[in-house]
Parts: structure tokens; C-alpha cells; sequence
């Protein structure tokens, strides 16, 4: 009871931050709209569609790259520093996980128009990713980037999951997720709580790895849950 109370509570004031959150970014766009829309009344009713509309455009650019920064920003603040852990649904770690995940979705449609880029690489890394040199990110899903390493010269697919929570029973589990040196996560491939790949190990397509699991150094993994599937 008090829990869903909190949650609805929560949720509304959620909602109505969103209006906000998405507002603020949105400011130097509009301010450039503003400025064209004004300064080009003595022109041709085509040219003036033409500055407008690229002003447009433009500011729906400046609006994702506002959202992002804003958002890490506020995330890189909020951001916990835990390792593994276990925690009830209602505790104060929840719901500023849950404040966190509700800034990382104001932030999704933003980041996947542009992964993989250096954009996209700064914002895993404000919100506390490690990312190797030359390392090479093509998911938007990488959930609470604070518990996620990824090492050099490592290829993650789009469509990859990586999540070190769980929602099990009535807790949530925490543990960190490591992804070693010149590994391949492929396309849509599943990486849960506490998995450890090794060194130029990969994870074929599609593949769920199991929470906790261990793939040594330099194999091939596949399948549902994950297997060895052969040495590389
Ligand atoms: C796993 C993978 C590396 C294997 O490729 P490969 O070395 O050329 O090997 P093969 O295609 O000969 O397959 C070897 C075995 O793995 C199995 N296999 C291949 N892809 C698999 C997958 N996605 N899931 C489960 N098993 C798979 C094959 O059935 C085969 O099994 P068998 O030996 O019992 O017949 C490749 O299929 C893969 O998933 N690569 C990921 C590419 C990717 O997503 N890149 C990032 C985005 S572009």
C-alpha cells in the first residue's frame, strides 16, 4: 500500500519534470528560431521557409544535445557509488536509482540517434562508465553505466543490453558488470548482473548471459543462457 503510494506519488511528479526537463533544453533552440523568425520578416515568403525551417531543424539538434548534457550533468551528481548489493524495492537507494533512470530516459531518444560517438561515449562516461581507448559503443541500452567497465578496443553491438540491476522477488540486485579488452558483444546480445567476459572473448548475437557468469579469456559464447560455444 505505501509502496504504491509512493510510486504514484512519484510518478506524477516525474511526469510533470519531464515538461520541464525537456523545456529547459530546448531553450537554445527556441531562442535561435526566435532570432530567425524575427530578423527575416522583410524577406520572400520562400526564404523565409527555407531559414526558418533549417532553424528548426537545427534546434531539434541543439534540443537532443542540451538533453543529453543536461541529463549527465544532473545523473553525473546523483550517481551512486555501490558495488554488488541487494536492496528492497522502498529504500532510499531505489528511488534515487529510480530518479536516475528517469533522467536516462529523458535522455534515450537523444542517445539513440547518435550512438556510437564521441557524444554518446561522453555521456556513459559523466554517468560513470568506464569506456577503454578505442573501445567502440553502439548501444543505447546500457543501464546504470556507473556498475559497467568496458575495456579497450571492445566492440559493443547495437541492441546490446547490458543491466547490472535485477528486479528479483522484492529486491533489487546490484552487482557490477566487466567487459574485457578487444571483446565482441554481438547484436542484441544480453549481459546481466555480475558477468565478467575475458579478454577478446565474444558473445555471439542474441545471447542471454546469466547473472554472474564468468566467460574466460579468449572463447566464443552463445545462445540462450550463454554457452561456451568454442575457443576464438
Ligand atoms: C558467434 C559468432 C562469432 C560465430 O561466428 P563464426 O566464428 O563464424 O562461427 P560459425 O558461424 O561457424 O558458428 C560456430 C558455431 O556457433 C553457433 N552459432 C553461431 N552464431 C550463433 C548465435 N548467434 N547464437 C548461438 N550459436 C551460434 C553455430 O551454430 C555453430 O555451431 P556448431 O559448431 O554446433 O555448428 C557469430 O555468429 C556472431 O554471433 N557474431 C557476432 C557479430 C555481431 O553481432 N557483431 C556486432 C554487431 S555488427
Amino acid at each position: 500500500m505505501l509502496w504504491k503510494l509512493t510510486q504514484n506519488v512519484l510518478t506524477t511528479v516525474v511526469v510533470l519534470y519531464t515538461g520541464i526537463h525537456w523545456g529547459i533544453a530546448s531553450v537554445p533552440g527556441v531562442y535561435i528560431v526566435l532570432n530567425i523568425f524575427q530578423s527575416t520578416v522583410s524577406h520572400s515568403n520562400f526564404e523565409r521557409s527555407l531559414y526558418i525551417g533549417i532553424s528548426i531543424g537545427l534546434a531539434y539538434v541543439l534540443w537532443m544535445l542540451s538533453t543529453i548534457l543536461l541529463t549527465a550533468l544532473l545523473s553525473y551528481v546523483f550517481k551512486p557509488s555501490i558495488g554488488s548489493i541487494r536492496v528492497p524495492f522502498l529504500s532510499a537507494l531505489t528511488i534515487r536509482w529510480g530518479f536516475l533512470n528517469v533522467l536516462d530516459r529523458l535522455a534515450k531518444p537523444c542517445i539513440h540517434h547518435m550512438v556510437p560517438s564521441w557524444i554518446t561515449d561522453f555521456y556513459y562516461r559523466a554517468l560513470g562508465c568506464k569506456i577503454g581507448k578505442g573501445a567502440f559503443v553502439s548501444s543505447d541500452r546500457i543501464n546504470d553505466p556507473y556498475l559497467v567497465s568496458i575495456g579497450k578496443n571492445a566492440i559493443i553491438g547495437s541492441k546490446v543490453i547490458i543491466t547490472p540491476h535485477l528486479a528479483e522477488r522484492d529486491d533489487l540486485v546490484f552487482s557490477p558488470i566487466e567487459i574485457g579488452n578487444n571483446c565482441l558483444i554481438g547484436l542484441g546480445a544480453q549481459i546481466n548482473p555480475g558477468c565478467i567476459i575475458g579478454d577478446g572473448s565474444v558473445i555471439a548475437s542474441r545471447a542471454i548471459v546469466p547473472k554472474y557468469t564468468k566467460v574466460p579469456p579468449g572463447e566464443v559464447w552463445g545462445g540462450i543462457p550463454a554457452k561456451f560455444i568454442k575457443k576464438k
